[in-house]
């Protein structure tokens, strides 16, 4: 029970990652607030963990709805010890040159909107909270947010975005306040959408064959499912273990940078020099 007695508030808390966070908080003894543009989907988690989660239905790129996730977090459960940022969309890989000339600030503002403004309203919300409780904020990074490839050019330059606004957030809040990231690949689990000003509104991430595409991409050969992220929010919001990280933000991606041109598969030395296992 490392979070007994913590408060959280998960944005994008109905579905896939933010959905398996807010469930391994409450495993962890936390009560959770979740901010979701889907009431159907906030109804499902809520009443899942009877009296351990709120939730409000609004959308992250409103100032007024993040201050409404705030204080029903503090209604409910009298503080908040931990923010995590999370709720996104997917540009799903689309290229600058496919792109139509006439959508491509929609896009942009959509993507931006949800994806790096979202997060800078929840935290801006949460702040006075935080201060009081001497708490920590957490962000939903992304492999695209260090490499290219796992996105178009606007998911890219937002998850890039974010690793920014976590070391300014870190910077500024210091020493009150600890601000950290994480940075996961492709998640089994997730409903992950895309941008309605693409027509991708309907597409789903569970639509891919993850298993198969991460088998073949990652130096750990399997898809990692939304659960097996969750730990690394614990991590960071448990405060008997995080006291020294702040700007930090953890590579979790089942080693995308680490494959290698040379020898993109060094693993097949052990096999044979100790055998299969
Ligand atoms: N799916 C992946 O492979 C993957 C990989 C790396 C990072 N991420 C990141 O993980 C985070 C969570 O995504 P997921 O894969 O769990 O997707 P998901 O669609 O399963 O969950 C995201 C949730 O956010 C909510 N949401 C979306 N826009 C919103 C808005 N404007 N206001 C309020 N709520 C909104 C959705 O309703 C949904 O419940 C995102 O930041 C995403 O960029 C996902």
């Amino acid at each position: 029970m490392r979070m007994k007695d913590q408060v959280a508030l998960v944005t994008g808390g109905g579905s896939g990652l933010g959905k398996a966070i807010v469930e391994r908080f409450v495993k962890e003894g936390a009560r959770v607030a979740i901010l979701d543009r889907s009431p159907e989907r906030i109804e499902e988690v809520v009443s899942a963990h009877q009296g351990a989660v709120v939730g409000v239905a609004g959308d992250v790129r409103s100032m007024d709805d993040n201050k409404n996730a705030v204080a029903e977090c503090v209604k409910a459960f009298g503080k908040l010890d931990t923010l995590i940022g999370n709720a996104g969309v997917w540009d799903y890989n689309a290229t600058l040159a496919s792109a139509d000339d006439d959508r491509i600030s929609d896009a942009i503002n959509e993507l931006i909107g949800i994806n790096l403004n979202g997060y800078i309203l929840a935290a801006k919300a949460a702040l006075p909270e935080l201060y009081k409780s001497k708490g920590n904020a957490i962000f939903t990074v992304s492999n695209a947010g260090l490499y290219p490839g796992g996105g178009g050019v606007i998911y890219t330059a937002a998850k890039h975005g974010v690793i920014g606004m976590i070391k300014q957030m870190a910077h500024e809040w210091a020493p009150h306040i600890r601000v950290n990231g994480v940075a996961p690949g492709g998640i089994g689990g997730s409903n992950l959408a895309g941008l309605a000003s693409l027509s991708q509104e309907n597409n789903s991430f569970s639509d891919l064959p993850l298993d198969d595409l991460m088998k073949q991409i990652l130096p750990l050969e399997k898809a990692f499912y939304a659960d097996e992220y969750a730990g690394a929010y614990v991590f960071f919001a448990d405060r008997n273990d995080n006291g020294p990280a702040t700007g930090a933000v953890l590579n979790f991606d089942g080693g995308i940078g680490m494959r290698g041109f040379m020898s993109p598969n060094m693993g097949a030395e052990l096999v044979e020099k100790f055998g299969a296992i």
